[in-house]
């Protein structure tokens, strides 16, 4: 059983969508082992509360600075001693020291077609405010493992979805997250899970 931990910063619709994919059993020899926000009064807690997997807070709020926080995040991590970790709407830059230390076992979902509308400061619903401000016609999510380089790794799975013409960025992330998010990440957790696919070259191949 693949040991994963998911972490997040808000609603938690990514979350619900993989614990409900572990239910219906779409995904296949992997738990849930924990659930840390960097919030503390988040729905996704509540989420994970609701389904019986262990939910912690580390809150940049209680710590001197942004090192002793970084710290206590990793030591929190460190705990649950997952296999894998999964972004599933974490708005915090993960520390290099974390990145290193699980090299490989970090997937993020970004909800555009990386390349576009990614990096430093896209993040939530200003991906869809940017999307839609140049006029794009398509876009879309990607999942992909996480290296330094924010947004940069390896690309797992991307889905295309469809700008329409009286889109508000609410309506387009919901839609984002419909057509794709709720489908990639599970999927990709899934994929990994049965070791259906390697790294090879910086980019992820099916075996
Ligand atoms: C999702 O749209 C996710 O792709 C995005 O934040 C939202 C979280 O929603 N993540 C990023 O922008 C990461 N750069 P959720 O809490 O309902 O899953």
């Amino acid at each position: 059983m693949l040991r994963v931990l998911a972490l997040v910063s808000g609603g938690g619709t990514n979350l619900q969508a993989i614990i409900d994919a572990v239910a219906a059993e779409k995904i296949q020899n992997a738990e849930l082992v924990g659930v840390i926000s960097n919030n503390k009064t988040v729905k996704s807690l509540e989420r994970a509360k609701n389904a019986g997997i262990p939910a912690f807070s580390v809150s940049p709020k209680d710590f001197e600075n942004r090192e002793l926080f970084y710290e206590a995040f990793l030591d929190k991590v460190n705990e649950c001693r997952p296999d894998l970790i999964v972004l599933a709407g974490f708005l915090v830059a993960i520390p290099p020291k974390m990145v290193a230390q699980y090299s490989g076992r970090i997937i993020n979902i970004h909800p555009s077609l990386i390349p576009s509308f990614c990096g430093v400061g896209y993040f939530g619903l200003k991906v869809h405010e940017k999307a839609l401000e140049r006029g794009v016609k398509v876009t879309g999510a990607t999942v992909h493992f996480v290296t330094e380089g924010m947004d940069e790794g390896p690309i797992i799975a991307q889905k295309a979805v469809y700008i329409e013409d009286n889109d508000t960025p609410e309506i387009l992330q919901r839609r984002v997250m419909e057509q794709a998010e709720w489908i990639l990440l599970p999927q990709a957790i899934d994929d990994i899970a049965n070791d259906r696919i390697e790294i090879r070259d910086g980019k992820v191949i099916r075996k």
